[in-house]
């Protein structure tokens, strides 16, 4: 389903400037197809028969620089431009050579297990990661970045006061989208990335240097590895975070415990304030985990709110962001 018009004019007519933008937010994060505002494309190709609009939407996509630099998948980029010549064709518009130079490019490419997604802020800067096609694989979920990660970048950015000058911890980080985005629009002073697979690790310390966090100086950025299954103590006492951040991390029942344990550990120690992003795709699981947070005297108050829209993806999915407080005595 087409998205919900962003950004129309009082008169309620989506401005062109806007289409184009939803065009090229939603192709360069790869959303799926029929979520592009195809509809209002095909009403301007066939008011003005011409292909004017559609070398422009090409501009702001497949020609566009940032495609050059970190293109999305070859299928990706096939499929949207087989549908844009579709609308051309079925809207009576002059056939267009860039349409045809651009897909005869990508069509006989062999597709690769990785590609790059790039997700636009607010400021026009992107966040562009290497993310792989698949959302499971090489045996972890975190190669991908989920909605849940999208969001918590999201409330974070119309909440940029609470991780402005502090020191953020990130637990199961993953693809890395929330962290670079609140490392690029939030002004924190320091922010940790943390997980445990290997390969994620490894992205993770890649999507940060893609993203130009490497040679800056705030905030100081550093990628570790921080298993919840093992016990960290020192090693979060000398990060010493005034804020932890996890988004997506309670979907199994086996290492809920641990992440509680590890939760408790955070909030004995210096009573950061601690948010986590779920999505809840399993209410028994989820309410296994907010009971053993209970259990372990973890309070959590649920704060989930509506937030200014700025990544494409489906606002469908039950998503709860909660904060957790140790109880009083
Ligand atoms: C569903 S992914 C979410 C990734 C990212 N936060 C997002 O929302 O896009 C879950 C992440 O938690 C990490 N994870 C799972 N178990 C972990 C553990 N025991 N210690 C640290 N990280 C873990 C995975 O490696 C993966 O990156």
């Amino acid at each position: 389903m087409e998205r919900s018009s962003q950004g129309c004019s009082p008169q309620g007519k989506l401005e062109k400037t806007d289409i184009l933008r939803e065009f090229q937010t939603s192709f360069f994060s790869m959303s799926r197809l029929v979520s592009f505002p195809w509809t209002t494309l095909e009403r301007e190709l066939e008011r003005s028969k011409s292909s004017n609009m559609i070398l422009e939407v090409l501009k702001m996509t497949c020609l566009h620089p940032l495609c050059r630099r970190f293109p999305p998948s070859f299928r990706f980029r096939k499929s949207f431009l087989t549908e844009l010549i579709r609308r051309q064709e079925a809207a009576g518009c002059e056939p267009l050579d860039e349409l045809y130079d651009a897909l005869a490019e990508v069509v006989g490419a062999e597709d690769t297990s990785e590609c790059y997604k790039s997700y636009l802020l607010p400021s026009g800067e992107a966040v562009s990661l290497l993310e792989n096609v698949a959302l499971i694989s090489d045996g972890t979920t975190g190669l991908v970045t989920w909605e849940a990660a999208l969001y918590l970048a999201e409330w974070a950015l119309d909440r940029q006061e609470t991780f402005s000058g502090r020191t953020v911890l990130e637990l199961g980080s993953g693809a890395g989208l929330t962290g670079v985005a609140i490392c690029r629009s939030c002004h924190p002073s320091r922010y940790v990335f943390s997980d445990c697979h290997p390969n994620v690790l490894q992205r993770l310390k890649d999507n940060v240097r893609l993203n130009g966090l490497v040679e800056r100086t705030t905030p100081r950025v550093s990628v570790e590895e921080l298993d919840w299954t093992e016990a960290a103590e020192e090693r979060l006492e000398q990060i010493g975070a005034d804020v932890v951040i996890a988004a997506d991390v309670v979907y199994d029942p086996d290492v809920a415990a641990s992440l509680v344990t590890l939760l408790s550990n955070i909030l004995c120690r210096s009573s950061p304030q601690v948010f986590v992003c779920s999505t809840i795709r399993n209410p028994e699981t989820y309410g296994g985990f907010k009971k053993q947070l209970g259990d372990a005297g973890i309070d959590h108050h649920v704060l989930t709110a509506p937030v200014t829209h700025v990544f494409p993806y489906s606002r469908t999915s039950t998503i709860e962001m909660i904060q957790l407080r140790t109880r009083p005595p």
